[in-house]
């Protein structure tokens, strides 16, 4: 009697265990993708939602028997709005995952939406070095701006570059790029020579870079978020910089791949560290720009991108290894410490501060088939978030 009572309980549990499987494989799995796909900072919307569309395509768009679902919402670069559609699309869309943030603030405000909710957070573009520290349930698969700027910042000094004026936006990635730069520039020799924060809305960047060219530095070190490089560059050229003897540096921000071709001759021989360059000579990079330029008729993929197809692959593998489960805790444990070959290279989440440990190449701009790049000639290996390698 008692062995048959077992058996019935066995059974029970089975089916129960079963039909609990069979639900949840059943129920799509929505992602909630938030990204400025208007307004000024429209071009990384555009990028990063391209990308995600690309991998989905590429990779299936179910996985771990889920099928995924993207719920992309245009926050127009608004912080309160970012707040709202998180949270919208956690309680009345029951978003699993909450992916995109396109900038610092942006992040920062859907942040406690992800504690709250214990939803994975996937930061695909902003780059302030603290960002994952405003939730333990963010990851982040784009960059930080210490890491893009320490190497060429050491760089500088050793070749002829021992002054600098430093101009970047003033916001959270600017101030880190400011100081990260100034920090590892003048612990190998070099000199500021002056400094500009230019305001983040409505830039006018004129009178800074007649200032910086006033200052006569060997270059103006620059980091201005993706899409403003354009703006930069006329006034770089308008003012004469480049026939005084200055030269061009910063972070590759400036030379975005999605406006690079653009900017015309002014920004030949600019000289930045990168993660990412559409010209990065590997097989599977050469792919990835085929692939996007064919899905994207006249966009090149930017490094803005490629924190978007990371993302993905980031959440894929994640699945897979979970067997499609989303719980925040446990997708958090998992993604600790992984690592994967992503067309801008290797790439690892740091078990420690759930941010990016990736290669930063040196490159310069010049024209290659009649089109402008970003050239790598110099490696530097597993940069981790905090610019140190
Ligand atoms: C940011 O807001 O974190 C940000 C945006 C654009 C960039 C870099 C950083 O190019």
């Amino acid at each position: 009697m008692i062995r048959l009572s077992f058996r019935l309980l066995w059974v029970a549990l089975a089916v129960g265990v079963l039909m609990s499987t069979n639900v949840f494989a059943q129920q799509p799995l929505k992602i909630g993708l938030i990204l400025p796909m208007t307004g000024p900072m429209a071009s990384t919307g555009r990028q990063v939602s391209a990308a995600v569309k690309l991998y989905i395509a590429e990779h299936g768009d179910v996985v771990a028997g889920r099928k995924i679902e993207v719920l992309l919402r245009d926050d127009t670069n608004a912080p309160e709005t970012t707040k709202r559609f998180a949270q919208e699309l956690v309680t009345n869309d029951h978003a699993e995952i909450l992916a995109g943030f396109g900038l610092t603030p942006l992040a920062f405000a859907a942040a406690p939406i992800a504690t709250a909710a214990k939803v994975p957070m996937i930061i695909m573009s902003a780059g302030t070095l603290i960002i994952p520290e405003k939730s333990p349930y963010i990851l982040r698969t784009s960059f930080t701006l210490p890491q893009n700027t320490a190497p060429i910042a050491a760089w500088a000094p050793k070749h002829d570059i021992k002054k600098v004026f430093t101009l970047v936006t003033d916001y959270a990635p600017g101030i880190d790029s400011e100081t990260t730069f100034k920090r590892v520039f003048t612990a190998n020799g070099g000199q500021i020579v002056g400094e500009a924060r230019v305001p983040a809305q409505n830039p006018d960047y004129a009178p800074f870079i007649q200032r910086a060219k006033d200052a006569k530095p060997d270059a103006l070190f620059v980091f201005v978020p993706s899409g403003e490089g354009a703006a930069v560059m006329k006034q770089f050229a308008e003012r004469g910089l480049a026939r005084a003897g200055i030269k061009l540096i910063g972070p590759g921000d400036v030379t975005d791949d999605d406006i690079l071709d653009s900017m015309g001759d002014a920004a030949i021989g600019t000289i930045t560290s990168h993660f990412y360059s559409a010209a990065h000579p590997s097989a599977q990079n050469k792919a990835y720009v085929a692939a996007f330029e064919k899905a994207n008729p006249g966009m090149r993929p930017n490094f803005m991108s490629v924190g978007g197809w990371d993302g993905m692959e980031l959440i894929y593998e994640v699945l897979k290894k979970n067997n499609g489960s989303t719980d925040g805790d446990k997708f958090v444990a998992v993604a600790k410490g992984l690592s994967w070959a992503s067309p801008r290279g290797k790439v690892t989440i740091d078990p420690r501060t759930r941010d990016i440990i990736q290669d930063v190449y040196m490159r310069e701009v010049k024209r290659v088939g009649g089109h402008l790049y970003s050239v790598e000639f110099d490696r530097i290996p597993e940069v981790r978030p905090d610019g140190t390698y």
